[in-house]
């Protein structure tokens, strides 16, 4: 073997350079060299928007937030011969597989491409920790470590003006940022994609702490979370052309101030979520993954996914990883919400 291929796709989150810095390492050992594909599919669509990477590259890059290499949501599939462009563009690099680090989307293009012949392996990458297969996906605990500690700062003022506020975090389809984050940052409530939400009952739950000498309350929200009854909220922005949905704290305050009396201002979090420098954790579990998807690469093991199992990392079949998200299962919810 020569050469590895590695690319990042999707939104960025903490650890993907300690990834690469582990990929790195690894082909280091094996005497082979790493081609960056740069941002994400774009990258191999384009052909020549490469980088190589050698250890001097990555000496120090494990504690940067964000991913030397870049990132795109790029469709690969899109364009009519996007698929044949990538096919051929690997070709010339002469690469024995291509390591694709990525959330559920990117992981589902690598699926497709593994089904059409390309040599890959997948390493689960989000700060929303909705990827099958394995127990945590590196840049999730940073983004929840980021995201309490605006929840905390959040509280204080809350507390000292008397206010109610709604403060929203990503997870589009999954809660496990906002259940981690607010759980964490003591919000009052926490409302996620999985259980839809009454808004009579939050606006009734945030009325109750004002009426019991609480004077302020905190209620974190998914961006993704929805009231079970759609016309009980007027969300009227529309999701981002990438999916990124931001209405729903917004008209969620405007549903307490009007029900309750009691204004209520409202903070999205947004991309501050995911910037940054990873935690000790998603360093090391980001390098752990390098490694691994090196290996896996060395011995021929396409169609993988690197995975957290307790404390070992294993190979995971992509297609299982793709099959569905990974939401926030019935029974964590009711543990945790007792705590609030
Ligand atoms: O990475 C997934 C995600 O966090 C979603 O929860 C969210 O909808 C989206 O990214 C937001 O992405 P961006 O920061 O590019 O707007």
């Amino acid at each position: 073997m020569n050469r590895i291929g590695v690319l990042s796709g999707g939104g960025d989150c903490p650890g993907i350079n300690a990834v690469i810095r582990g990929i790195v390492l690894r082909a280091a050992k094996y005497g082979a060299g790493v081609v960056g594909f740069r941002r994400g599919w774009q990258g191999l669509l384009d052909g020549g928007r490469t980088t190589l990477l050698g250890l001097d590259d990555v000496e120090e890059i494990h504690s940067l937030g964000g991913t030397i290499i870049g990132t795109s949501r790029t469709d690969p599939f899109a364009p009519p011969d996007g698929a044949d462009q990538v096919m051929k563009n690997f070709a010339r690099h002469e690469c024995a597989g291509l390591v694709v680090i990525g959330g559920e989307k990117t992981l589902a293009h690598a699926y497709r491409f593994h089904r059409l012949g390309l040599p890959v392996v997948g390493v689960p990458k989000t700060i929303d920790n909705n990827v099958g297969s394995t127990d945590c996906t590196f840049g999730f605990l940073t983004a929840a470590n980021t995201a309490t500690e605006a929840i905390d700062r959040l509280v204080t003022t809350a507390k000292s003006q008397g206010r109610a506020l709604v403060v929203q975090v990503m997870g589009h389809n999954s809660g496990w940022l906002a259940l981690f984050a607010g759980i964490a940052g003591g919000a009052h409530q926490v409302l996620i994609p999985e259980v839809p939400f009454d808004v009579a009952q939050v606006c009734d739950r945030v009325k109750k702490r004002f009426t019991n000498g609480n004077d302020f309350a905190v209620v974190v929200v998914a961006e993704g979370a929805r009231p079970a009854d759609p016309k009980s909220l007027d969300i009227t922005e529309p999701p981002s052309p990438d999916g990124r949905e931001d209405g729903v704290a917004k008209a969620l305050a405007e549903a307490i101030t009007r029900q309750t009396g009691i204004k209520a201002h409202h903070v999205a979090l947004g991309t501050l979520q995911r910037g940054g420098s990873p935690s000790a954790f998603d360093r090391v579990l980001g390098m752990r993954m390098g490694l691994k998807a090196a290996e896996l690469v060395q011995e021929g093991k396409f169609g993988m996914m690197v995975a957290l199992r307790c404390t070992d990392i294993v190979a995971v079949p992509l297609e299982d990883a793709v099959r569905q998200s990974k939401t926030v299962p019935d029974a964590l919810w009711r543990e945790v919400v007792q705590l609030i």
